[in-house]
């Protein structure tokens, strides 16, 4: 069911918060919560319950595992974050040791599996904060937290953790620079401009980033509050068609099928459709 706080929601109201929210795919149906507005301009797959900040867009990739990501980030295409991990020091990194499913639809597959409790090759959830660019074909590993401001250059695979406003690539990803003096990164943590929308933030001069911070701290003195949208709980929902409804629902189908037969039957034959 789509939420926006505890009221139920349709698509269309959806589509007004979460632009392109009918492209994400919720693999075993995981809830994304949402801050409005947000945008997926391609099919993005979510396997686990997350949190996703305003003002965020995606295009196609998959997020397997994902504690939250923060507002103002840009996903390129075919990002993955969170991927599955397999054991690497058990008698093989192969699944049939661990996932019921994998083989078992054949007799030679079936096995007992060890239980989830044992299987610690799992991983912790990405955390991935504000204002973070992840490059087209990025991979970020399980356990890696990304810190506000940072980017991953192209075709990066993220293995450990990324500090605020760094500039990583390769494989594995190494810091390539700093976006800015340190400073500069000090003030932009201490200010967290993320916190408030374009809307508030109209006639900041964001090419200049000490001017832009300057008239940011000049408009919180001045008393402008944080922009907190009411979070928005995704996926669409499929309504279940009660037992008692079915005779409506033949009942329509019959109405829209009749008229052909009779058109059909005037015409002694088969109607062209
Ligand atoms: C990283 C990036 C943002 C440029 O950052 P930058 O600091 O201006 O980088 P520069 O071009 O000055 O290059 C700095 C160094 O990083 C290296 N570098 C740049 N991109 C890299 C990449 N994708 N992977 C590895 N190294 C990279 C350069 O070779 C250079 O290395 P050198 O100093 O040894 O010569 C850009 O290269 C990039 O990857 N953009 C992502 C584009 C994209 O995926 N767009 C999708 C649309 S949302």
């Amino acid at each position: 069911m789509n939420r926006v706080g505890n009221q139920p929601i349709d698509n269309a109201a959806a589509e007004l918060l979460v632009r392109g929210h009918r492209r994400i795919k919720h693999a075993n149906g995981a809830q994304v919560t949402i801050e409005p507005p947000a945008v997926f301009m391609g099919s993005f797959q979510f396997d686990s319950p997350t949190r996703v900040g305003a003002f965020t867009y995606f295009h196609d990739g998959s997020a397997v595992q994902m504690e939250s990501i923060g507002r103002y980030c840009s996903i390129a295409d075919q990002v993955s974050i969170g991927d599955y991990e397999h054991p690497v020091e058990w008698l093989s990194s192969n699944p049939f040791q661990y996932n019921d499913r994998r083989f078992s639809f054949h007799p030679a597959g079936r096995m007992t599996r060890v239980p989830e409790e044992e299987c610690d090759f799992r991983g912790i959830a990405p955390v991935i904060g504000n204002d973070v660019w992840l490059g087209a074909r990025v991979q970020v590993l399980r356990g890696v937290t990304i810190g506000d401001g940072a980017i991953a250059a192209a075709g990066a695979v993220v293995t450990r953790d990324v500090p605020p406003y760094a500039i990583v690539g390769g494989v594995p990803a190494k810091i390539i620079r700093y976006r800015f003096d340190d400073a500069t990164i000090e003030r932009l943590l201490r200010v967290r401009w993320w916190r408030f929308s374009p809307a508030q933030l109209e006639g900041v001069p964001t090419t200049d980033v000490q001017a832009a911070l300057d008239e940011i701290e000049r408009r919180i003195d001045a008393g402008m509050e944080p922009y907190e949208p009411e979070p928005i709980t995704l996926p669409v929902p499929r309504p279940p068609v009660p037992a008692a409804a079915a005779p409506g629902v033949v009942r329509r189908i019959r109405r829209t099928i009749r008229p052909r037969t009779r058109l059909r039957r005037l015409m002694g034959g088969r109607t062209k459709d």
